[in-house]
């Protein structure tokens, strides 16, 4: 069984090609390193005894990506990861986002189109629930307009996705994640951001390790029991168990309708103080933050109603915070130590 996995070198692609790898499939990447480095598939070797196979090139190419599907028209089903994921980048060059983003997809399904491969997986996210009226979110509420282009490419996606479903034999999953954190448990693979991370757990364990001076928690006014802002933070390894779950629903078809939608979230949510206090007690560090004035665009409390991917996936989150964050600080010093 071979599957493509878009976007497999990146944070939550190599996660999922270890889990894939681990239960039998043959892994083909392709990804432009745009946002992560080719050593990950060494990485993903030491961890499964199988280098996964590379191609580099961008998706967006049609030509490109036309030439990969013909050479390998005995895949099996897509993981579709491949993307651009920074909010603030997406209000400030929102084009490079649709391009990117929604070019990319058009591009794989036509090639899935043309050589007849029916199953795709793609990486959603909570962002299209905006603020929800009242967390917990199922996947039956309603989709808010976009806080950002970015978002609005996850909104297009999925509406895109379900257009062509409509014309095509294709069938695809959505899988809606809250916020991954974490990193596997060998500390080979983890989060790897470029520059000054624009994320929660990248942030702190940077600061713990003396990369950045101090955390800065953005806004403790909000109507949550501390204050501060509260999302449900899931272990990427999790992350990754949903996707081989997902993708033997589609091949062995077990699905009941050609599109369907999961949250992928651990039901739990968690404030930025709460985070923090987690990090300071597995780490044994004590954290410099400060707090300053909320980040705009941010929601107030955001959760997800996993019980549908509980029920129809057999799928749950097992991790806790403590190991979350314990996972992150691992391989945040084991990436640092071999610089
Ligand atoms: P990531 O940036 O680590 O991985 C994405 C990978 O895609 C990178 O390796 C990048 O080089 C590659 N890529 C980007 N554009 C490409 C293109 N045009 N052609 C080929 N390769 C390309 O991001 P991630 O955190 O692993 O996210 C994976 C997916 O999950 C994305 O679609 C993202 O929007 C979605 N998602 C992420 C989060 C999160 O918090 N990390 C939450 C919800 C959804
Ligand atoms: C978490 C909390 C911040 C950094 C983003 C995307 C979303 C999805 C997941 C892709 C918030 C607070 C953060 C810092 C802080 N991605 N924070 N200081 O914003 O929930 O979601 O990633 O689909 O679309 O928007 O994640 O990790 O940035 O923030 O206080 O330096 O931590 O305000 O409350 P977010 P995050």
């Amino acid at each position: 069984m071979k599957i493509l996995v878009t976007g497999g070198t990146g944070y939550i692609g190599s996660h999922t090609v270890v889990e894939l790898q681990q239960q039998g499939f043959e892994v083909v990447i392709v990804d432009n390193l745009s946002n992560s480095q080719a050593s990950v598939v060494d990485a993903i070797g030491r961890i499964t005894g199988k280098r996964p196979s590379l191609e580099v090139f961008d998706l967006v190419d049609r030509d490109k990506t036309d030439d990969f599907f013909r050479r390998h028209n005995d895949i099996q089903g897509v993981i579709h990861f491949a993307a651009y994921k920074a909010v603030g980048e997406s209000v400030a060059n929102p084009l490079l986002y649709y391009r990117n983003n929604l070019v990319s997809l058009m591009n794989i399904l036509e090639s899935m189109a043309t050589y007849q491969i029916e199953n795709l997986v793609f990486s959603s996210s909570c962002t299209v629930y905006g603020q929800p009226d009242e967390p917990p979110v199922s996947e039956t509420a309603p989709i808010k307009k976009a806080e950002s282009p970015y978002g609005n490419t996850k909104q297009i996606s999925e509406e895109i996705i379900q257009d062509t479903l409509k014309s095509t034999s294709l069938k695809a999953i959505a899988l809606r994640y809250f916020n991954p954190i974490g990193a596997h448990e060998s500390a080979l693979i983890g989060e790897l951001p470029l520059g000054i991370p624009n994320n929660l757990v990248p942030f702190i364990t940077q600061t713990a390790i003396g990369i950045r001076q101090q955390l800065s928690v953005f806004g403790d006014d909000y109507n949550t029991p501390d204050g501060t802002a509260i999302r449900d933070y899931i272990h990427v390894v999790d992350l990754a168990k949903a996707h081989v779950v997902a993708v033997k629903r589609m091949i062995e078809n077990r699905m009941k309708h050609h599109f369907e939608v999961f949250n992928l979230g651990t039901g739990n949510g968690y404030s930025v103080l709460d985070v923090i206090k987690s990090f300071e007690k597995v780490s044994g560090r004590k954290l410099n933050y400060v707090i300053v004035g909320r980040r705009p665009g941010d929601v107030e409390k955001v959760w997800a109603d996993p019980s549908l991917s509980n029920r129809e996936l057999g799928w749950k989150a097992l991790k806790n915070l403590d190991e979350m964050n314990a996972s992150a600080w691992k391989w945040e010093q084991y990436y640092r130590s071999k610089e």
